[in-house]
């Protein structure tokens, strides 16, 4: 890795041109025996505060927009890391979990229980806490660009400031690697993550992805390409992707997970309507969420990818967004996002 990783106190259509996604987005004095007093090496203090700055330099998160942001590697990913995007990251949970029948995961772990789990691009550590509660003989490891976690964890959970888009290096191999709603984290899923994690999975080990795809669809023409609503999922769209930051590889997993050799691959694709327009109860209240999530999310989501490359103010983008939010909360639009989870099996040696 470029650098290795550290330990922290826990602290804690759109478009048609989408690759195959489909649109509808640390002396004495000399003692009488002689010793001699051990020589202080004076390098060691200015090494102690090296490292020191570097751990405080994880918190010294720049400000932008009223927002703060992630210190370590500055600038790589557009989103904020406060107490709002906590909290918005939260219900994002909540609602997938929701969705998913309350299952932190889909590969077979009942079967055999994975010893050493990896979680990437934690966020504020939810998944991987439930996971060391569930699987208490395991170690999970969980790694993010900002230490934003809790303080108090299970003991078998540790959390590490890491870029995982970076080559990994870890001593120990795992037997269940983890992503969720990673969009807009990584230039190449299939290289940076996909790849690695291949490489770093014990034989028979899981690769699992949780991730949704943020391309509006609609099956009954109520949301129109040129409403606010519209426009802005494919000025999102076309901001993270010149951002180098792809948001809409969700629905290109199975073939990532293909190409790079994972076999007995599994993929079920759930839908979350954007506000409470459907008329299934669950869904309903999915889509509530959903709406909520996004009026939390939207100046976030919006702020700094359209600032960098459309060049626009906070002001004009706040303006914009007004016409979005009321779209976002209209039962008449009947539009609602893809999550997709896929999860795929490293072979055993000559499996394959
Ligand atoms: C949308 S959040 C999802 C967090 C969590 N997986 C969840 O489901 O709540 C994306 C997270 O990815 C982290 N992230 C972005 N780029 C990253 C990178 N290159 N390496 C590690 N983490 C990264 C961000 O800091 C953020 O916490």
């Amino acid at each position: 890795m470029g650098d290795q990783p550290h330990p922290l106190p826990n602290t804690g259509q759109g478009s048609s041109e989408l690759d195959g996604c489909p649109f509808t987005f640390h002396c004495s004095p000399p003692s009488s025996s002689g010793e001699s007093c051990i020589e202080p090496d004076p390098q060691a203090e200015s090494m102690m505060d090296s490292s020191m700055s570097l751990t405080e330099s994880v918190y010294n998160f720049p400000r932008l927009f009223g927002r703060t942001y992630h210190a370590y590697r500055e600038g790589s990913y557009a989103f904020p890391n406060d107490k709002p995007e906590i909290e918005r990251l939260a219900l994002q949970d909540a609602i997938f979990m929701k969705i998913m029948n309350n299952r932190l995961y889909f590969a077979p772990l009942n079967d055999q229980p994975p010893k050493r789990v990896l979680d990437i691009a934690t966020g504020a550590g939810d998944w991987a806490i439930a996971m060391g509660d569930r699987f208490p003989n395991a170690k999970v490891m969980a790694t993010d660009l900002s230490p934003i976690q809790p303080e108090t964890v299970p003991e078998n959970v540790e959390f590490y400031v890491e870029d995982s888009s970076e080559p990994w290096d870890y001593s120990e191999s795992f037997d269940y690697i983890h992503t969720k709603t990673t969009g807009a984290c990584w230039e190449s899923f299939e290289t940076q993550i996909a790849q690695q994690a291949f490489d770093t999975l014990t034989p028979g080990g899981w690769l699992e992805s949780q991730e949704i795809l943020p391309v509006p669809h609609c099956d009954d023409g109520t949301l129109k390409p040129d409403s606010a609503l519209g426009l802005w999922f494919r000025d999102f769209l076309n901001a993270a992707a010149e951002a180098r930051r792809p948001v809409t590889e969700a629905c290109n997993l199975r073939s990532i997970y293909e190409r790079v050799g994972f076999v007995d691959i599994h993929e079920r694709v759930y839908k979350i309507p954007l506000n409470g327009w459907a008329k299934d109860a669950k869904l309903k209240e999915v889509g509530k969420m959903m709406e909520l999530n996004m009026q939390m999310g939207l100046s976030a989501f919006s702020l700094g990818l359209f600032s960098r490359i459309y060049g626009q103010t906070p002001e004009q983008i706040e303006v914009s967004l007004v016409e979005v939010r009321r779209d976002v909360s209209d039962p008449s639009i009947h539009a609602y996002l893809p999550f997709y989870v896929v999860w795929g099996r490293k072979p055993f040696p000559g499996q394959i």
